[in-house]
């Protein structure tokens, strides 16, 4: 994957810790195409021109797992237009990125219900989950129609319907059951275009994660907004309930 000028060119500080699973809330493309006079699809479809160098800046930085926040389920409440457009634009990404992901050794999970997804779009988000299952130098996952609320829920359906007695319910069991299953927790999170929420993200995951924001815009956000956000997570004592 080719390095962007400013990390070959040694200009950024040194990393010292890299985490190894970075979950962004790609959020701030309706502004961004405000602020231009464009139509919000306009700030989405730039928004998705960004996720190729973001995925490449993470490759280069040694991070390990890469969750991209795609659609909320809360997100249905916007205008159907908007939805559909949202739609197609990941449809679009997915027929563009898969062969150069599965190229460069990325693997792509999906965070998610595909239940309500147009069928055509579901098909190519499993085709690329498929294709790219036996990948392992990066892992991709794009939470999709996801919301932590649902994945709670839907793990705890799962465990029922397994028949698993109460005093057998753990965390590690529960957490075995959601979209996540087998890859570490978020270390950092890293939200764009300024809000200070969650938004309904990881919750059960990120019980511990650092948080980073930017009030950049996620189409403006490159890989010196990244380097600022690895290299503040560098900067931060974590102590999970220890001294
Ligand atoms: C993030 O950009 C993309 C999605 C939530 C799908 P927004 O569309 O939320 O952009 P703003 O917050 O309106 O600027
Ligand atoms: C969060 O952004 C969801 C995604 C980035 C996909 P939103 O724009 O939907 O979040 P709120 O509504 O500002 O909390
Ligand atoms: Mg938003």
């Amino acid at each position: 994957m080719g390095a962007s000028a400013e990390m070959r060119g040694g200009a950024l500080a040194p990393l010292t810790v890299v985490p190894q699973h970075v979950a962004i809330i790609m959020d701030g493309n309706g502004r961004w195409a405000r602020e231009r006079g464009l139509p919000r699809l306009e700030g989405h479809r730039a928004g998705t021109a960004n996720i190729r160098r973001t995925v490449e800046a993470c490759a280069e930085f040694g991070i390990k797992v890469l969750t991209l926040y795609a659609f909320s389920t809360e997100n249905w409440k916007r205008p159907p237009a908007e939805v559909r457009g949202l739609f197609a634009l990941l449809g679009e990404v997915i027929d563009r990125e898969t062969e150069e992901l599965h190229r460069n050794g990325a693997q792509i999970r999906h965070l998610g219900s595909l239940a309500d997804i147009p069928e055509s779009l579901a098909a190519r988000v499993r085709h690329a989950v498929e294709y790219t299952r036996g990948n392992s130098r990066l892992v991709v996952n794009v939470a999709f129609n996801y919301g932590g609320r649902a994945e709670i829920v839907h793990a705890v359906q799962r465990v029922i319907e397994a028949g698993i007695p109460a005093d057998q319910v753990t965390e590690e069991l529960l957490a075995s059951h959601l979209y996540t299953a087998s890859l570490p927790d978020p270390d950092l999170v890293i939200r764009t275009a300024g809000e200070m929420r969650l938004s309904n993200f990881l919750l059960w995951q990120a019980a511990y994660a650092e948080y980073w924001s930017t009030p950049t815009y996620w189409p403006d956000f490159g890989p010196e907004h990244l380097h600022a956000a690895l290299y503040a997570y560098g900067a931060r004592q974590r102590r999970f309930g220890s001294l």
